[in-house]
């Protein structure tokens, strides 16, 4: 049985995110490894539950320390029941989204201290992290564009603001510049086939060349 991976995909919206997970994970299975596709909030019964909480209503339905608890709730749901036992059985695990989004959301964004994301994380996800974290960069205003036409009702976050977004951005990119060894900034506005080699060349070089 060879060795699982954890590989996150981070970023604002509209950045492709889910559509270059799935590419991500189709290239693997074709060399033929095992590979459970996942999401937060979400990727659990109980994480999808709680996230109809944080993906509905008004903008202010939560502050952000109870929103940050639901969030490290679902997460703690969705390691326990999806991740973790995927990672046991040897399979490569990608999310679309994990904590580096609790960070820029409601600490960058909702000005929630760091340091009570830091503790929150170590109560509940511990010293495990991402193998790899692929943030897809983009300028807000384009990455709202492209999100307005998904529709589907989950646009509570979307619906925060200009500021708030040009935040969290820059939230996850110092993420990056303070996580040299696991994260990759990628340039979502590039044509798609060209985001596709990228992250496919980040996965390789960091994880693939490594794992023999
Ligand atoms: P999605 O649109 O990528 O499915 O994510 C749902 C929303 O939840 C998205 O707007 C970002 C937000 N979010 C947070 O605010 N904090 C978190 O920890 C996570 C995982 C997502």
């Amino acid at each position: 049985m060879g060795q699982g991976r954890f590989i996150t995909f981070e970023g604002g919206e509209g950045g492709g995110k889910s559509t270059h997970m799935r590419l991500l994970a189709e290239s693997l299975r074709g060399r033929g490894l095992p590979v459970v596709t996942t999401r937060e909030p979400g990727g659990a019964v109980g994480a999808e539950q709680i996230r109809h909480l944080l993906v509905e209503g008004e903008p202010g339905r939560w502050d952000s320390m109870t929103e940050a608890l639901l969030h490290f709730a679902a997460r703690r749901d969705h390691l326990v029941r999806t991740v973790w036992p995927a990672l046991a059985e040897g399979q490569w695990v990608l999310s679309d989204r994990f904590a580096d989004s609790t960070l820029a959301y409601q600490g960058y964004g909702h000005g929630l201290p760091v340091h009570a994301i830091e503790q929150l994380y170590d109560m509940t996800v511990g010293n495990f992290a991402p193998d790899l974290t692929l943030i897809l960069d983009l300028p807000v205003e384009e990455g709202l564009r492209r999100a307005a036409h998904r529709g589907g009702g989950e646009d509570r976050y979307e619906r925060m603001g200009r500021a708030f977004h040009e935040r969290l951005r820059q939230g996850f990119l110092e993420i990056a510049r303070h996580n040299p060894g696991r994260c990759v900034v990628l340039s979502a506005s590039a044509p798609a086939p060209e985001v596709r080699a990228q992250v496919l060349a980040a996965v390789e070089e960091r994880l693939l060349a490594s794992a023999g």
